[in-house]
């Protein structure tokens, strides 16, 4: 059973400046709501009971959201709008399934993974990269019904143009399992177009085996001098793990690029 998820949200939002010189990526608004926002509600209707946010000293702001109680207490005394009083609940609601783990330095997905290790519990968690969001339908529920079919490891794939393979991990993949996934060959981090084994690109979202925090541990840094999940995935692709790549249906939106982010807002607008 797949019950915890993890969101690695340390990161800097460079490629948002100056939107996110003070203010965390993450709460920045896409159609009149937070964007975490839309992660945490994937995540609910997938059957996740229990979340784990990699945060910063410098992203304390998102801890913040979720626990404004004094003054939403006030404000709902004061004025009694059922508006505001239905989004307290909310955000009780997702309060009270989130857990704060730190990463101080950027040192790269694998690195916020471990962070996370001694809460995790089971075999299999979900990892969710917030910068993503799928709309229409929920890719986190898809990959965990493939989980159970096949008993895997299992990430979000998508078609990308050749030309931007570099900004992906991308995939090498194996024998098709189904018309919507395939078995992972291998898996490598930002290639050059030269490199790159196909355009077929690792979307956020991956459901990982306990094991990789073993792998993690050993892990040097890699590419930019951090430590990829990507390279860790690798290590136990190599070891015969079976991972598989699931081409999710559902509207992509990339939201940790400027031109994506003003994307995002439009295109949800229209769903
Ligand atoms: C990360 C992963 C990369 C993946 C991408 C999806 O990259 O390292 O493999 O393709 O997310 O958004 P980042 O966006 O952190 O550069």
């Amino acid at each position: 059973m797949i019950k915890q998820a993890i969101i690695p949200l340390a990161g800097l939002g460079t490629r948002l400046l100056p939107l996110t010189s003070v203010f965390p990526k993450e709460l920045l608004p896409i159609n009149g709501k937070p964007g975490i926002e839309y992660i945490l509600d994937e995540c609910i209707h997938a059957g996740i009971k229990e979340i784990i946010f990699i945060i910063s000293k410098k992203k304390e702001m998102i801890r913040d959201y979720f626990y404004n109680d004094h003054f939403y207490k006030k404000i709902i005394k004061k004025k009694k709008d059922p508006r505001i009083l239905k989004e307290y609940r909310k955000i009780l609601k997702y309060k009270k399934m989130i857990k704060f783990v730190y990463q101080n330095k950027p040192l790269g997905t694998g690195d916020a993974v471990l962070k996370t290790k001694k809460y995790i519990r089971n075999k299999f968690f979900l990892m969710l990269l917030p910068d993503d969001l799928i709309m229409k339908n929920n890719c986190s529920k898809s990959m965990i019904s493939v989980h159970k079919q096949y008993k895997s490891c299992v990430m979000a794939s998508m078609n990308v143009k050749k030309k931007t393979v570099s900004r992906w991990g991308i995939y090498k993949l194996d024998r098709k399992l189904d018309n919507k996934n395939y078995l992972i060959k291998d898996v490598i981090e930002k290639p050059s177009i030269k490199e790159a084994p196909s355009n077929q690109a690792v979307i956020g979202r991956y459901i990982l085996p306990k094991k990789i925090f073993s792998e993690l541990l050993k892990q040097k840094p890699g590419k930019g001098g951090e430590i990829h999940i990507t390279d860790a995935i690798q290590k136990l692709i190599y070891n015969e793990d079976k991972f598989i790549a699931h081409n999710f249906t559902g509207k992509y939106l990339d939201c940790g690029s400027m031109q994506g982010y003003i994307n995002s807002t439009l295109e949800i607008s229209k769903l």
